[in-house]
């Protein structure tokens, strides 16, 4: 299925004005670790983005500052971790950690994840985490919301079999409506077999800064993680 390039992005696109450090690493750093779209209708094979080559390549969309990126590539330096994010300041923060860490296993895709996801060629993942994606509280605004049937399907193509597809979300609402999707959907294997298994953070976890907001303010995060069979 090819989805049209040209959509709209729902969301802020930038915040605070940038630091001299931020616009700096934009200028510099970004261009050798940002991901290239290839034209409409042309796929990108992900191992050709990383040199030296990498293991596994695992697949992050909207990661908001950067923490749960940089925190799994910190962990897993034979693994390239692709990070989709179109809030630019996002984008500078996560490019704070690439430079001072020196992180090489890190790309990112300024833009919408849904290009990305559209251009990935079939089984070419091993991992991809939809993190606390934004809830459009309003009903009226639900369509925007990033995991639905179109998302889904394109995980399932892009995912190897046996491999995670793992979701977060602190909004209840939200939570019944990714469950709703990813029950119905026949190639997501819900591995909870009991509540502490969605309710308690997975082992390999660092507490994102929305993450945190959340905590304080009295939500609680639901850890889903789905097994990929086709
Ligand atoms: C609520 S924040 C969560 C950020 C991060 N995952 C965390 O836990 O701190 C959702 C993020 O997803 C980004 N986002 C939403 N839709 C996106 C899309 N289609 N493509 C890329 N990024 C997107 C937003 O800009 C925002 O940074």
């Amino acid at each position: 299925m090819t989805i049209p390039r040209e959509r709209n992005i729902y969301g802020r696109r930038s915040g605070r004005p940038l630091k001299d450090t931020q616009k700096k690493r934009l200028e510099e750093l970004l261009p050798q670790v940002a991901v290239e779209l290839p034209d409409v209708k042309q796929s990108l094979n992900p191992r050709t983005i990383f040199r030296p080559s990498v293991q596994e390549i695992w697949l992050e969309i909207g990661i908001g500052g950067g923490e749960h990126l940089a925190y799994q590539a910190r962990h897993n330096p034979s693994t390239g971790l692709i990070g989709a994010e179109f809030f630019i300041n996002g984008i500078a923060k996560t490019l704070a950690y690439v430079d001072e860490e020196d992180l090489d296993n890190i790309r990112l895709q300024h833009g919408d994840a849904r290009e990305l996801l559209d251009a990935l060629t079939d089984d070419c993942l091993d991992r991809a985490f939809i993190l606390f994606p934004d809830p459009w509280r309003k009903k009226r605004h639900n369509f925007r919301r990033i995991v639905n049937q179109e998302t889904l399907d394109h995980m399932v193509r892009i995912l190897k079999n046996g491999s995670e597809l793992r979701i977060a979300t602190d909004h209840f609402d939200y939570l019944t409506w990714i469950l709703r999707f990813c029950q119905q959907h026949p190639n997501l294997e819900w591995q909870a077999e009991g509540r502490t298994d969605w309710i308690d953070p997975p082992e390999d976890w660092i507490t994102t800064r929305y993450q945190e907001k959340a905590i304080r303010e009295g939500r609680v995060p639901a850890f889903l993680s789905y097994k990929i069979v086709k």
